[in-house]
């Protein structure tokens, strides 16, 4: 059976760079503590009007498909994944579908957080193993700076998200042992609620726990009364210390479940390309993977955490820096909301 490869791999981030000293003067943070706690030293923000997440996407892809030497009118599929979509509905496959003037092919939206790329890929590459297509391009995207507070009260969540994205080409390889090896997909709804945004939803108060700390909010709904919207409901919530701690188990359980059904160990990996959600949480999979510093890249350091973006953008930095090579066992993993989390093991 022919595999996926990535022939491929593009990303784009705002130029508009904000650093936690800037952030301190909107709220009580400091440089010591961001860093401390997340590794983060500064993020961009997309421009407020003249960029979307769909632009944003559409630069990365732009490069991308140029890597793979094909044009947008060669792509016969797109998928795109999001939590920051230009619009509630459509999603923004159609409109990047649109704007770079491509066939009248299939867009499909992914809205599986930060580890919609690898569920992106995974998708993609589904679709490639069994010919039904051969050029696909698979987009992580994200404006968060649109819909964040920079108050003290949401500061937990503002200093850790930044804008940008990243993208892939994805094309079939008779080559053996070569693209992509496997995929793993993994959710646990148990705790949807603990990092996640409620409005606009239909949820009617259904599933939401009674628990101290939880927004208070009576009905779901497109619309919010004043006292709703003045109480920070429509806010992404987030209990990061429930969320660190799944997440240092869930990480290296996937990743070691790759290597597991490809009979390798965690040293044979040549680069870890984890979501980057925090600095800690990827010192901590490192550590217990018993991975050298070389083995693991992030760049959460400039960037912050981009959600389903934050796979390729790292993914491409790493290989335009020359980390990664012909040959080379590359290891994607990434953890988050919803809880979903998944990995992708690839020969390069
Ligand atoms: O992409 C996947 C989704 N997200 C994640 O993976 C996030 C996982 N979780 C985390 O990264 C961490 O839990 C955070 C970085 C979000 C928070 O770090 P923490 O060490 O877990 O802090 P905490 O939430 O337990 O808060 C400790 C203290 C609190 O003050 P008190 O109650 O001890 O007085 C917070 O109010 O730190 C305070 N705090 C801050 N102080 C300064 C929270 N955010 C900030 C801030 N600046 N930005």
């Amino acid at each position: 059976m022919q595999h996926s490869k990535i022939a491929g791999i593009g990303y784009y981030v705002p130029k508009n760079v904000y650093t936690n000293t800037d952030l301190s003067r909107f709220m009580e943070t400091s440089d010591e503590w961001i860093q401390e706690r997340t590794g983060i030293k500064e993020r961009r923000f997309a421009d407020r009007l003249g960029e979307t997440t769909t632009t944003m996407g559409i630069e990365a892809a732009k490069v991308a498909i140029a890597r793979a030497g094909i044009t947008a009118q060669d792509v016969d599929f797109i998928i795109f994944a999001t939590l920051s979509p230009d619009y509630y509905f459509p999603g923004c496959g159609v409109l990047l579908q649109r704007e770079m003037k491509m066939k009248e092919i299939g867009a499909l939206d992914i809205r599986n957080q930060c580890s919609g790329f690898v569920y992106a890929l995974s998708v993609a590459d589904q679709f490639i193993k069994t010919g039904m297509y051969k050029n696909i391009l698979v987009v992580g995207s994200e404006k968060h700076s649109f819909a964040m507070d920079f108050e003290t009260r949401s500061r937990n969540v503002s200093v850790i998200f930044g804008d940008g994205a990243g993208a892939v080409v994805l094309q079939p390889t008779q080559k053996e042992g070569q693209g992509i090896l496997s995929t793993h997909l993994h959710s646990d709804g148990a705790d949807a609620e603990i990092l996640a945004m409620f409005y606009p939803g239909s949820h009617a108060n259904k599933w939401m726990p009674e628990k101290p700390g939880y927004p208070a909010q009576e009905l779901g709904g497109l619309f919010m009364t004043t006292e709703q919207l003045e109480s920070g409901a429509a806010l992404p919530y987030m209990d990061g210390p429930a969320v660190f701690k799944k997440a240092v188990v869930k990480f290296p359980e996937v990743i070691k479940e790759a290597l597991a059904k490809n009979n390798l160990e965690a040293k044979d990996i040549d680069l870890l390309v984890p979501h980057q959600a925090n600095l800690r949480i990827s010192q901590y999979v490192q550590q217990l993977l018993g991975l050298r510093d070389d083995q693991v890249f992030n760049n959460i350091q400039k960037y912050g955490n981009t959600t389903a973006a934050s796979v390729p953008i790292a993914l491409c930095e790493a290989w335009e820096a020359g980390k990664i090579k012909e040959g080379d066992l590359v290891c994607l993993a990434a953890f988050g909301s919803g809880f979903t989390w998944a990995s992708a093991l690839l020969r390069w």
